[in-house]
C-alpha cells in the first residue's frame, strides 16, 4: 500500500519525503489555507505559486493532488482543472486534479452529476483525476466509471458522523480516537449510515466492489486520523492511504521500541563500541 501525505505544508512535505517512504501528496483548500496562514504568521511574503511548485518538485515522480475550488458547474470545474494542470503539471509532471464527486450544496438534483461530468471530461482530456469526498460505494463506482484514477473515501468523517449522531454515547471522544472497523453496537443495534458501519468499512466495501469487477481506479483511503486506521486500510486492501503528518509520524512509533532501545544502549559493552 502506498503512503501519501495529506498536507500542503512544505516543511511537512520535505520531512515526509526525506524518509524515502512517501509516495504522494494530497492537498485540499483547507490544507492550502493552513499553509498560507502559516506563512503569514511567520511574516513571510506569500507566493503561493512558487510554494506549490516547490512542493511538486519535492514530490517529483509521485502524484500530487490539487483540488478545484470553482465548483459552481461541471464546466467551471473542468476549466479550472485544466488551468491548474497546465500551470502546475509541467513542473514535475505529477499533478492530479481533485474533483468532488458531487459538488451540489443544496441537494439540487440538476447538479448531482456535475462532479461525475467533470471527472469524465478531464479523463477524456487525459488529465489524471482524484475523485474526492466519497461517502458511499455507489459514489465510488460512479466516479470509477467516469474515469477517476483515484477514488477517495473519507473514512474519518464517516466515524465523526456516526459518533455525532449518537453523541450521548461518545461524549469526550475526539476525532483522532479510534473507531472500530466492525462498527459499534448501541442498545443491541449497530450504528450505521445506510449500511456503512465505519469509515474503514466504507473503504473495504469499495475495495471489494472494485476487485470484483476488475476496476482499475485506485482506492485512496482519506480522512484517516490514526495509525490503526492506516493499518486497517491496508488490511482491507486500499491501494493508498493518505494521512496528516502527525499520523505519518505515528507509523514508526511504539513505546516498547523506545524502551527496548534504551536498554540496548545501556547494555552495549565498551568493547563492542570500539569495534567500529
Ligand atoms: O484527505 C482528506 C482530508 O484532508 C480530510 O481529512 O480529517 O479533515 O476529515 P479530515
Amino acid at each position: 500500500m502506498k503512503f501519501f501525505l495529506d498536507s500542503a505544508l512544505l516543511s511537512e512535505i520535505e520531512q515526509a519525503y526525506s524518509t524515502g517512504i512517501c509516495d504522494g501528496i494530497t492537498m485540499n483548500p483547507s490544507l492550502v489555507k493552513k499553509a498560507v496562514d502559516g506563512l503569514k504568521a511567520d511574516g513571510e511574503r506569500i507566493d503561493l505559486e512558487k510554494y506549490i511548485k516547490k512542493a511538486l518538485k519535492t514530490a517529483k515522480g509521485t502524484p500530487v493532488s490539487l483540488e478545484v475550488t470553482d465548483i459552481g458547474t461541471a464546466k467551471a470545474m473542468v476549466e479550472q482543472g485544466k488551468k491548474l494542470f497546465k500551470k502546475f503539471n509541467p513542473v514535475a509532471k505529477n499533478v492530479y486534479i481533485k474533483i468532488p464527486v458531487n459538488p451540489a450544496f443544496d441537494q439540487n438534483p440538476g447538479k448531482d452529476f456535475d462532479g461525475i461530468r467533470a471527472i469524465n471530461e478531464l479523463h477524456k482530456a487525459k488529465i489524471p483525476v482524484n475523485c474526492t469526498l466519497v461517502f458511499t460505494p455507489e459514489q465510488a463506482l460512479a466516479a470509477a466509471k467516469a474515469g477517476a484514477d483515484f477514488v477517495s473515501p473519507f473514512a474519518g468523517r464517516i466515524d465523526d458522523m456516526l459518533r455525532k449522531e449518537h453523541s450521548h454515547e461518545f461524549a469526550g471522544f475526539s476525532k483522532e480516537d479510534y473507531y472500530p472497523l466492525n462498527g459499534h453496537m448501541h442498545e443491541g443495534k449497530m450504528l450505521e449510515d445506510n449500511g456503512i458501519v465505519s469509515g474503514i468499512d466504507l473503504v473495504a466495501q469499495i475495495v471489494s466492489i472494485f476487485r470484483r469487477y476488475g476496476i482499475k481506479s485506485q482506492v485512496l483511503a482519506a480522512s484517516l486520523r490514526n495509525a490503526r486506521q492506516v493499518r486497517e486500510a491496508a488490511i482491507v486492501g486500499a491501494d493508498i492511504a493518505t494521512m496528516p503528518f502527525g499520523v505519518f509520524r505515528e507509523l514508526a512509533r511504539h513505546r516498547l521500541t523506545v524502551e527496548g532501545m534504551k536498554k540496548f544502549t545501556e547494555d552495549t559493552p565498551e568493547e563492542f563500541r570500539k569495534l567500529v
